[in-house]
């Protein structure tokens, strides 16, 4: 038996990175995945990965920080796959690293909008229907950046302050519904986000592999086992917390 069996679980940024190894991940444990992303053809090559593990997957096209797109998404996976009860809000972007006064206002509502207005978006859209199958579990991809600064830069640290914040706050409104809400908090992972940035060791704390006293970054899958917990009952205690996998780098 599966861990989810007979649960619908959406996934935004579900992909490419920690959005489509959880995905897999869930399917691999009885889901049928609802990947949500920006682009048709990645979308298409995330779902065969899925479904050539024996997996059930669906996939939505979606901006999630367009409402009427959110919306438009929300209506389209209640038709395709019915109530949801897991969501992970995974989506996201990073800044180069911005201190404020690099961080014009188009960066920062363009980082807001998807991390952290994103989030609030797609949870508005999911959350009723949820509620009406009697409950359900969010994970929320936050970082580091959410506890710490320097993980990212103004726009992007923001952001993931404010995913730990509605984090808590949306468990503390509708634990006693039946939705149980957390957040994982990765280092640094290599996905497509980072891959550049690691080559050229860029970034303020990500500047090099020694910084990470586990020795070496994640690999995304990490992260997907660690989101199977929290969406799953294996974790049915667990409610508006910060789970960090980081190597070690904030300790
Ligand atoms: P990724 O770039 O591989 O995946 C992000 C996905 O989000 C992409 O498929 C992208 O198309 C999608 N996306 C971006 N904007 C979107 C929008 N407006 N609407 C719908 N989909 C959108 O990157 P990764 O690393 O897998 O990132 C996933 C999450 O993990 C993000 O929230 C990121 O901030 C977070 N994270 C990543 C870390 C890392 O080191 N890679 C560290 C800490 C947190």
């Amino acid at each position: 038996m599966g861990k989810l069996d007979g649960r619908t679980a959406v996934i935004t940024g579900g992909a490419s990175g920690i959005g489509l190894a959880s995905a897999r991940r869930f399917a691999a444990e009885g889901a049928t995945v609802v990947l949500w992303d920006l682009n048709a053809e990645s979308l298409a090559l995330a779902a065969k990965e899925v479904e050539n593990d024996g997996g059930t997957a669906h996939v939505v096209e979606v901006d999630v920080s367009r409402r009427d797109s959110v919306e438009a998404a929300a209506a389209r996976t209640a038709e395709l796959a019915g109530a949801v009860t897991v969501l992970m809000n995974n989506a996201g972007i990073l800044d180069d690293y911005a201190p404020i006064l690099e961080t014009d206002e188009d960066l920062w509502d363009r980082i807001i909008g998807v991390n952290l207005t994103g989030v609030y978006r797609v949870t508005r859209a999911l959350l009723p229907a949820m509620l009406d199958a009697g409950g359900g579990t969010i994970v929320n991809t936050c970082s580091i950046a959410g506890l710490v600064a320097g993980g990212g830069g103004t726009a992007y640290t923001s952001s993931k302050h404010g995913v730990l914040g509605l984090t808590r706050q949306l468990a503390f409104d509708y634990g006693q519904q039946g939705i149980r809400v957390n957040c994982i908090c990765p280092g640094a992972v290599e996905t497509g986000m980072t891959k550049e940035l690691f080559a050229a060791g860029e970034a303020a704390v990500m500047d090099s592999v020694n910084s990470v006293p586990a020795g070496r970054y994640a690999q995304p899958e990490e992260l997907a086992n660690l989101a199977l917990f929290l969406a799953s009952e294996d974790s049915s205690f667990s409610h508006g917390a910060a789970f960090v996998a980081d190597g070690g780098w904030t300790i």
